[in-house]
Parts: C-alpha cells; sequence; structure tokens
C-alpha cells in the first residue's frame, strides 16, 4: 500500500460491520474502493473486520490488483467522535461570501460517500422501546446529515426496507417504488382528470417501519431543500445467505427473530424446531410469501447505486432491491434441507402479529435505471448459508 498523501478517496460505511455493512464492504473493496468502517459493535464483532480484510486481501491477491485502504473506527454514529472523524478526512478551504464579504471555511472531503446502514432492525423490540429506536435511526440520521451538509459531503446511500410499503404489500402484486411516497403526487391524464397520492404511513405495523418511512421522508425533504444532495435510499425486501467462502455470514448478538436466522440456530441444534408463523395465508402452501434476495446480491445494489450516473441529476431516489420471485416459508426451509442434506423439524403455529402475507418486489426501476438485477437463487443462498454454518459447527 502506497502511504496516504490526503488526496485518497473514501467511501465511509456507517453499521459497516453488521450483516449486509460487512458484506458490502467487502464488495466495494473488490471492486477497488478505499473504505472508512464505523460501527459501535452494538449488533456485530470486531472478528468480522479480520474476515473482511482477509477475504478482500484474498481477492486482490489472486487478481493481481493492490489491496485498498480499510479503516476501521468504534464509534457510535451519534456521537461528537463522528465530528472529529469527519473533520480529519476533510481540508478546510477558506472562501469569501460573495454578499456579506467575510470568509468562510469550507470543507473538501476525502469521502466521496457515506452508505449508512446503522440502525435497530428488530420488530419486537421496537414495539418495546420505540424511544431507543426512533433516536437511533430518525434522530442519528437527522444529526448526521447536519454533520455531512458541514464537512461538504451530499452522496448519500440509505438502508431502507420493503416494511416501508406496509400492508400495501397485502394486496399480493409486485410493489413498485411509487406505491409508496413522501409528497403530495399530483398527475393528470388526458383528459384533464387529477389524481392525488396523498403522502401515508397507514399500514406501517411498527415502530420499526416508521423509523424507515421517517427517515425516507427526512431524506426526500433534505434533497428537496439543497440540489447539491445525491441521496438513493435502497429499500430491502429479505436479504439472506453469505459470502460462499464461508466466512463471514449474520452473526448478530442477541436473539434473532428473522426465519433465516432462526433456521440457522436450528441447524446448529441451538433451538429443537422452527415455529412456521401461520399456515392459513392464502398462497400456494398456506405460509408468507416473502423475496428472498442473496446478501451479495444486495451489496452489489449498493455499488450500483454509487456508479448510477443519472440524467435526471441529484435529488432524491428510491429502488427496490429484490428478485421479483416469491418463494414461501415452506419452500425456504426445504431449500435450506436440501443444502444441509437433513430435514428441519416444523411446528405449525398463528401468524405472527403484525405479518403480511405476501411481499414481493417489482424490480423495473432497478433493472431500468441501475442496471441491477438479482443473479442468485433461494438455492444458492441457502448452500451459501449451510456452508457458513458447517465451518462455524467446525471452528467451535
Ligand atoms: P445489523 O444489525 O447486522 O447491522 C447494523 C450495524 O450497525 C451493526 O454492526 C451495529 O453494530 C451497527 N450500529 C447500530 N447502531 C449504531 C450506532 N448508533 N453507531 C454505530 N454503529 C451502529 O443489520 P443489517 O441486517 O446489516 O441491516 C443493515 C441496515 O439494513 C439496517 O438499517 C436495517 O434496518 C436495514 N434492513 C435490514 C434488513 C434485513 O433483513 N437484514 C431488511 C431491510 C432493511
Ligand atoms: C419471514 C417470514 C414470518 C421467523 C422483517 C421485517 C422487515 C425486514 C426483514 C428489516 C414471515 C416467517 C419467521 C420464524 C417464521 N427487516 N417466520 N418463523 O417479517 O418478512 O421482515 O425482517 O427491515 O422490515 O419486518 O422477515 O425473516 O422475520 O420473516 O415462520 O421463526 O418467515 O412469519 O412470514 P419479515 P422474517
Amino acid at each position: 500500500q502506497a502511504p496516504a498523501d490526503g488526496s485518497e478517496k473514501y467511501i465511509m460505511v456507517i453499521g459497516g460491520l453488521g450483516y449486509i455493512g460487512s458484506h458490502t464492504t467487502l464488495e466495494l473493496l473488490r471492486e477497488g474502493h478505499n473504505v472508512i468502517v464505523v460501527d459501535n459493535l452494538s449488533n456485530s464483532y470486531k472478528t468480522v473486520l479480520k474476515n473482511v480484510r482477509m477475504l478482500a486481501a484474498h481477492h486482490c491477491k489472486v487478481n493481481n490488483v493492490p489491496m485498498p485502504r480499510l479503516r476501521f473506527f468504534r464509534i457510535d454514529y451519534r456521537s461528537k467522535a463522528m465530528h472529529v472523524l469527519l473533520e480529519r478526512y476533510s481540508k478546510p478551504v477558506m472562501t469569501v461570501d460573495a454578499t456579506s464579504g467575510r470568509q468562510v471555511v469550507s470543507y473538501q472531503s476525502q469521502i466521496a460517500g457515506v452508505i449508512h446502514f446503522a440502525a435497530y432492525k428488530s420488530v419486537v423490540e421496537s414495539i418495546q422501546q420505540p424511544l431507543r429506536y426512533y433516536r437511533n435511526n430518525v434522530c442519528g440520521l437527522v444529526n448526521l446529515l447536519q454533520e455531512l451538509e458541514r464537512f461538504n459531503i451530499r452522496n448519500f446511500i440509505f438502508s431502507s426496507s420493503a416494511t416501508v410499503y406496509g400492508s400495501k404489500a397485502n394486496a399480493g402484486l409486485p410493489l413498485k417504488e411509487e406505491d409508496l411516497v413522501h409528497h403530495q403526487v399530483k398527475t393528470q391524464n388526458e383528459a384533464g382528470e387529477t389524481t392525488i397520492v396523498e403522502p401515508t404511513i397507514e399500514g406501517l405495523s411498527c415502530p420499526y417501519a416508521r423509523t424507515k418511512y421517517f427517515g425516507e421522508a427526512i431524506l426526500a425533504d433534505v434533497a428537496e431543500a439543497d440540489a447539491d444532495w445525491r441521496i438513493v435510499a435502497l429499500r430491502y425486501f429479505n436479504p439472506v445467505g453469505c459470502d460462499p467462502s464461508g466466512v463471514l455470514g449474520e452473526s448478530p448478538r442477541g436473539e434473532p427473530t428473522n426465519l433465516f436466522p432462526v433456521l440457522t440456530q436450528v441447524l446448529k441444534g441451538d433451538r429443537p424446531e422452527l415455529s412456521v408463523f401461520g399456515s392459513d395465508w392464502p398462497t400456494r402452501d398456506g405460509t408468507a410469501i416473502r423475496d428472498f434476495i442473496h446478501v451479495l446480491d444486495v451489496a452489489r445494489g449498493h455499488i450500483a447505486a454509487l456508479n448510477w450516473n443519472t440524467k435526471k441529476g441529484n435529488g432524491f431516489s428510491t429502488f427496490n432491491l429484490g428478485s421479483g420471485t416469491g418463494t414461501t416459508v415452506l419452500e425456504a426451509v426445504r431449500s435450506l434441507e436440501q443444502a444441509a442434506g437433513r430435514e428441519i423439524p416444523l411446528a405449525l403455529v398463528d401468524r405472527r402479529p403484525g405479518d403480511v402475507g405476501s411481499c414481493v418486489a417489482s424490480t423495473d426501476r432497478a433493472a431500468k435505471e441501475l442496471g441491477w438485477t438479482t443473479r442468485e437463487s433461494i438455492t444458492k443462498c441457502a448452500a451459501d448459508l449451510w456452508n457458513y454454518v458447517s465451518k462455524v459447527s467446525l471452528r467451535s
């Protein structure tokens, strides 16, 4: 690695040691970006950094390319330390204000873009501790945007979620980005009839879902007020799987509630069975339908958003990151059974409060504008996850 001379550009990844953040950091390094990771390890472990570095170094060696820089800061992104960090990677530039004639300081940052993953994400916890969720996911975001403005960093990618569609998913149709808007949208047809779509947060079943909706709405307002911002909100559907190496996976602190992490526990013998929430949904086998998407495809979606060369200029844009294919809970279980070569014990129980029966992405906008579609199938997700689980069992 050449010594740093203060001119290198970085992508800052906040929450970069978490499940999606770590896979995206790895993909950024594989694509040759220097990365600054910020994470307070509230839901991740420092060992993830070592694994990301090792996988990236292996990729660079095999492809005979230099290893980009990877810096890690164990920081709560809401703390003062974040200001100090941003200042460290920025150069002050003195300019004269045209109207007042006064000298003002502006900044040129080495941070070319920020990808913001850091948030709390448990639906159940958000109902029990709403203020903790609003503080991290919403107040934190507002303060972060203000800091970024101060340092002239206006290229921002936000982790949103299919959860923002709420009960709209129940219609059973692929969810389109325009199904959810933050500002009133008026359209007129050829006959001069006006249709008005009002912003709505109806049908968002928990505080977590509302934090993501409010996050998007704040970003839409910020981009509307200042045309220099380029903000992309990526609405992930159900990210699963892991890097095929089996070295990097999903290793949260605390009790998981999502389907694949729970299935992982059953496979490892940490849980006796999977409780299937609801077998009376109007679907082909009675269990709920989700759009499972390989986490590496999600990671690639972030690279596509960074590289996106929109002709429309800056502003606020939303994209679904989904496969467009619906898989039932039982089909997902079967794919993991096949990968593991053994049966997974099940108990059919009542529906989980707040769940929707079906949630599948329309993929048109991301395909057309970002040139991004998923590459991997649910079978590959299951195979990679099983590879990770079996390697973890071998290690322990
Ligand atoms: P994760 O919990 O694995 O990762 C989040 C990371 O952020 C963790 O490493 C955590 O330690 C860190 N973090 C949290 N608060 C922080 C703070 N105040 N300061 C610094 N670091 C902090 O979650 P994930 O599954 O990787 O999700 C990433 C993002 O994507 C989240 O915003 C989540 O809401 C969103 N999302 C996730 C899913 C999913 O199914 N995993 C689906 C849709 C959207
Ligand atoms: C998938 C299906 C469950 C566990 C949630 C959030 C969403 C997003 C992803 C962040 C459902 C069923 C699950 C179990 C089960 N996160 N299931 N037994 O509910 O689609 O979305 O996580 O943004 O916002 O709402 O994902 O993985 O929890 O559930 O039967 O032990 O699996 O009922 O039908 P979900 P999930």
